[in-house]
């Protein structure tokens, strides 16, 4: 893959919803590279976001695209739009960031994988929870056997979303099991097997699910487990706002978003958890420098993503039927 050697690498955003304000600040903490504008739907929100963020809007995607001053695109929109913009962004010769959920199938993801490899181009899921030291170092440590056996891996989420909020995006299963997955796959690999549940406790119109649970068995026997909540905050001692364990016979980790806290609200959560921002940062950073200056590959990549989708297509399957279901 050529690697970018000019002085600024130029970003364009699609879409500028709450996500585009995690990502303007990541770029720019990114020394080389800058913002140079960004579309949106609605013109109102375009322009206010583009004088927040100091950069100039487009009047479409396509001019935003072509513009030569752009070489990398950050696809912001909501999920059923992902598949366009990334399309239309690779057809124009440029390297994409998808927001996840990537696809909204796997077909729709094996279809970017293709058109990038055939354009050779970068496109990199945006899995930020990955780009964290935590993860990194537990992934090095299970890779160098240091934690002995995987006996148990959990990935817990208790972030309570308001339905106003939560009605912009699919339920928690799609919404928020596709981090869990990338993580679990990330961390100690694919399940084997799984079963889940879902409910819907604290809605009174959006029929979604506001809490689901899976349990897995892994390659090796071990089992895991994830929880997605946005029914309610954990405000107890030690947690489980975003909380991820890995436990082995000879040592185990834990990942918190409570280890650094602001006192003060961070875009839809009760305070802010600089972690949210500062993987944001890190993910941001080795798209843009580690990958498209260095060449190094993403740490979670789109064919992590079309397994993380099938781990989530398992789980709804797992809730419809009430089954087990083996992948
Ligand atoms: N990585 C993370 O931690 C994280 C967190 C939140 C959201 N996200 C993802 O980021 C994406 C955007 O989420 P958000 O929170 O910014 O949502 P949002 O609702 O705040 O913004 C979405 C933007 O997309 C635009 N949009 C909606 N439908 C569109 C369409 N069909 N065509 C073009 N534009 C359209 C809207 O105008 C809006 O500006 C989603 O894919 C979401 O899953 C990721």
């Amino acid at each position: 893959m050529p690697k970018i050697t000019k002085d600024t690498i130029g970003v364009g955003f699609l879409g500028a919803g709450d996500i585009s304000i995690l990502h303007a600040k990541a770029v720019a903490r990114v020394p080389g590279a800058k913002l140079i504008g960004l579309w949106n739907r609605s013109q109102d929100r375009a322009t206010a976001r583009a004088a927040e963020f100091g950069c100039k809007t487009y009047a479409t995607p396509e001019d935003l695209v072509n513009d030569p001053a752009i070489d990398a695109v950050f696809v912001l929109t909501n999920l059923e739009s992902h598949l366009e913009y990334t399309k239309l962004a690779l057809a124009a010769g440029k390297h994409v960031l998808v927001e996840k959920p990537v696809g909204q199938s796997i077909a729709e993801i094996e279809e970017m994988a293709r058109l990038a490899a055939a354009k050779d181009l970068v496109c990199m899921p945006g899995h930020n929870y990955v780009y964290e030291s935590g993860m990194t170092r537990t992934r090095e440590l299970v890779d160098g056997g240091d934690l002995g056996t995987i006996v148990s891996a959990y990935v817990m989420y208790n972030i309570h979303h308001p339905e106003e909020v939560a009605k912009r995006y699919p339920g928690v299963v799609r919404q928020i099991l596709t981090h869990h997955s990338y993580i679990l796959l990330y961390l100690v690999g694919a399940p084997v097997e799984l079963c889940a549940m879902k409910a819907t406790l604290h809605y009174a119109e959006y029929p979604e699910e506001d809490i689901a649970m899976v349990q897995m068995r892994l390659k090796n026997g071990a089992l895991a487990h994830f929880c997605a909540s946005f029914a309610a905050d954990d405000h107890a001692a030690d947690p489980w706002t975003v909380m991820v364990k890995v436990i082995g016979t000879a040592g185990s980790t834990r990942y918190s978003y409570r280890d650094h806290v602001e006192i003060k609200p961070g875009l839809v959560h009760s305070q802010t958890y600089t972690a949210y921002q500062g993987s944001v940062m890190n993910e941001v950073k080795h798209f843009l420098v580690d990958g498209l200056r260095l060449g190094v590959p993403p740490l979670s990549t789109l064919a992590d993503a079309v397994t993380a989708q099938r781990l989530i297509e398992a789980a709804e399957e797992s809730i419809r039927t009430r089954t087990v279901v083996t992948l």
